[in-house]
C-alpha cells in the first residue's frame, strides 16, 4: 500500500512511521507541518529508506494537502496531525480548532476529490486517531469506554478531536469514504514530547527538580505502550472495517501519583542512588482546570475483531522508557533548551 501519515514527526506518528518502513512493505509519505512537536530525529533510523518521504506542509492548506495527494496518491491515509496538548489548549485554543478540526475538514476533503474513481474508492482506506479524552471523565466505578460510549468532551483539546471524529464519521456516512476512527488511552515512550507528564518526570527526576503533580496526583490514566498502538493502528489499517470505531488501551489504569512514583524509583536504580529517595521531589500542584478525573478503555472490540492486544506491560514499558531517555539525552536536551523549559502551562481561567 502506499500510506500518507499525517503527523509523522511527532510522538505516535513517528513510530507508526518506524513499524511502517521497518516491518512492512509499505511506502510511507510523512506529510507535517513541524511544529513545536516535531522532531526529524524520531524518523531518522528510517529515513534513509527508498520507501519512506517526507513533505512539509500543513493539513489546513487545503490546496497544498490536494497537490500532495494527486501526486503520491495514497491507498490509505493514517491521519494523527493534530495540537495534542490539553495544557496548551487551555491557554490557546484557537491553533486547535484551525488544525484538529478545520486540518481534518481539509484532509477529508482532499481524500474525498481524491477517490473520484469507484476503483480508488472501493481500496482506500483512512484511519482518523484519536483520543478517549472525547468520551469524558469517568467515576472510579464506571465501566470503561467503548465504541458505544456517548461524546462529553471537557477540554478545547477534547472538544476539538471530538469535533474531527465527527467529521470523520459523517464523511463515511454522507460521501462513502471508507473512514475508519480509532480512540486511545494515553501512550508513552521513546521520542515523547518533554513537556507530556512521563517523560516530563523523568527528565526532572534527574535533574534532582520538584516534580509537580496536578491537584492530589489520584487521576487515573490507561496507559498504553507507543509501540503497541503503532501496531493497533497498522491492523486497523489492514485489516478494519471501514465505518467502524475501535477503542484501544493497554489495560494499565494508574494514577498519575503512581506513576511518578514509579518513575522516581527507576530513575533511582537507574543512576545507582538508593530507590525511593526522588519521591521526595514530588510536590503538589494546583489543578489542572476542568481536569478529567478517569480515563478507562474496553479494546475488547479490537481484540476480537482483529486480533491486537497490547504486548508490553506498564512496568516493562515504563523502565524501557526510562532507559530510552538516559540514553538519547541527544534527542530531548535540545528540546528542553531551544522548545519547552518545563514551565507550568495551561492554568488560564476565567473566574
Ligand atoms: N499522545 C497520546 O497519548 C495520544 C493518545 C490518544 C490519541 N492521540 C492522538 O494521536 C495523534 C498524535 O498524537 P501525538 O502525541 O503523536 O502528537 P504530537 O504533538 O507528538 O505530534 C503531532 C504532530 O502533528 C504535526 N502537526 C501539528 N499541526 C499540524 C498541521 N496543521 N499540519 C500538519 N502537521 C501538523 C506536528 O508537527 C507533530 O509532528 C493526535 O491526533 C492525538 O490527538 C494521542
Amino acid at each position: 500500500m502506499r500510506v500518507l501519515v499525517t503527523g509523522g514527526l511527532g510522538f505516535i506518528g513517528s513510530a507508526v512511521i518506524r513499524h511502517l518502513v521497518a516491518d512492512t512493505d509499505h511506502e510511507v509519505l510523512n506529510l507535517d507541518k513541524h511544529t513545536y512537536a516535531a522532531t526529524s530525529g524520531s524518523v531518522a533510523a528510517v529515513a534513509a529508506s527508498d520507501r519512506y518521504h517526507h513533505e512539509e506542509a500543513d493539513i489546513a492548506d487545503g490546496v497544498a494537502v490536494a497537490d500532495i495527494l494527486a501526486r503520491f496518491r495514497p491507498d490509505a491515509v493514517v491521519h494523527l496531525a493534530a495540537e495534542s496538548h490539553v495544557d496548551r489548549s487551555i491557554d490557546g485554543p484557537g491553533e486547535f480548532i484551525r488544525t484538529n478540526v478545520v486540518g481534518t475538514y481539509e484532509l477529508l476533503q482532499a481524500a474525498r476529490d481524491h477517490a473520484e474513481s469507484r476503483w480508488v474508492l472501493d481500496r482506500l482506506r483512512f484511519v482518523h486517531v484519536s483520543t478517549d479524552e472525547v468520551f469524558g471523565s469517568l467515576g472510579a466505578g464506571d465501566k470503561p469506554f467503548d465504541p458505544s460510549t456517548p461524546y462529553d468532551p471537557r477540554s478545547p483539546y477534547s472538544a476539538s478531536k471530538a469535533a474531527a471524529d465527527h467529521l470523520a464519521r459523517a464523511w463515511f456516512e454522507t460521501y462513502g469514504l471508507p473512514t475508519m476512527v480509532t480512540n486511545c488511552s494515553n501512550n508513552y515512550g521513546p521520542f515523547h514530547f518533554p513537556e507530556k507528564l512521563i517523560p516530563l518526570m523523568i527528565i526532572k527526576a534527574l535533574a534532582g527538580e520538584p516534580l509537580p503533580v496536578y491537584g492530589d496526583g489520584s487521576n487515573v490514566r490507561d496507559w498504553l505502550y507507543v509501540d503497541d498502538h503503532a501496531a493497533a493502528l497498522v491492523a486497523v489499517l489492514e485489516s478494519g472495517t471501514p465505518g467502524r470505531t475501535y477503542t484501544i488501551g493497554g489495560n494499565a489504569e494508574r494514577s498519575n501519583l503512581e506513576v511518578v512514583q514509579a518513575v522516581c524509583d527507576l530513575v533511582d536504580a537507574a543512576v545507582g542512588d538508593e530507590v525511593g529517595g526522588r519521591r521526595s521531589l514530588i510536590s503538589f500542584v494546583e489543578d489542572r482546570p476542568g481536569h478529567d478525573w478517569r480515563y478507562a478503555i474496553d479494546a475488547s472490540g479490537i481484540t476480537e475483531e482483529l486480533g491486537w492486544r497490547p504486548s508490553v506491560g506498564f512496568e516493562q514499558g515504563l523502565a524501557r522508557t526510562v532507559d530510552w531517555y538516559l540514553a538519547n539525552e541527544w534527542w530531548w536536551r535540545p528540546l528542553t533548551e531551544l522548545r519547552y523549559q518545563g514551565q507550568r502551562l495551561g492554568t488560564a481561567r476565567v473566574g
